[in-house]
């Protein structure tokens, strides 16, 4: 796999995470981890932080990432602990997980990364993946945000300040939020995040 600028930009920052021993959950990790059990798929799951914190209380997770870091250190992390974690690294630009498959699907931070078309795909194909009954974590930067330096400069998309919401109509609607985050330069980072149930 080539790997996208994107994937290169976080590998080069999971390197110094790791050497500065920076493993916390961040916000959007926080606020899903209560929603998670039975098969979960972290897609774009980075250093594995969430899927460790989701398999320690007895979850088991499907891992995947474009970034070798990334999951070099995770499944290290999940065979020294013994958690039921299968870590892979995919391009999931294209990547399509089989139906219904999962009682979990998260996606934090990855879909911004794509081109606006393969987002918008992929986000359908994770919405697939969750069982009936099942929960979708997603979140996503937004309309507002200023900062590019994590962006490939063609392949990237804010989506639309009410997008993931519309997106999951018909759905229930577990937690929803808009987050604005100060970058570097004076620059800004918006999120909008939707944690929804999938009807029975
Ligand atoms: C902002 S980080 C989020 C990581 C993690 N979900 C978290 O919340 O900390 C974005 C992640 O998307 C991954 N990524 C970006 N483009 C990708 C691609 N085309 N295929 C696979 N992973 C990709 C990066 O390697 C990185 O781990």
């Amino acid at each position: 796999m080539e790997p996208s600028a994107s994937v290169r930009f976080f590998d080069a920052q999971f390197e110094r995470q790791l050497a500065a021993g920076e493993l916390q959950l961040n916000p959007f990790e926080q606020a899903a981890l209560p929603f998670l059990s039975g098969h979960v798929l972290d897609c774009g799951c980075g250093l594995g932080t969430l899927a460790v914190a989701a398999a320690q209380p007895g979850c088991t997770v499907l891992a995947l990432d474009g970034s070798a870091a990334a999951i070099a250190h995770l499944r290290a992390l999940a065979m020294a602990r013994g958690l039921p974690i299968t870590a892979k690294q995919a391009d999931l630009r294209d990547h399509q997980p089989p139906p219904q498959a999962f009682d979990a699907v998260v996606s934090i931070g990855l879909l911004m990364f794509f081109a606006c078309p393969d987002a918008r795909r992929q986000l359908t194909r994770l919405q697939a993946a969750v069982r009936p009954g099942g929960v979708a974590v997603v979140n996503v930067l937004i309309e507002g945000t200023t900062y590019p330096d994590m962006f490939d400069p063609v392949q990237h998309c804010l989506f639309g300040r009410d997008e993931l919401a519309r997106a999951f109509a018909g759905w229930t609607l577990l937690h929803a939020a808009e987050q604005t985050f100060d970058a570097p330069r004076g620059l800004r980072k918006c999120f909008s995040t939707v944690i929804a149930r999938r009807p029975p």
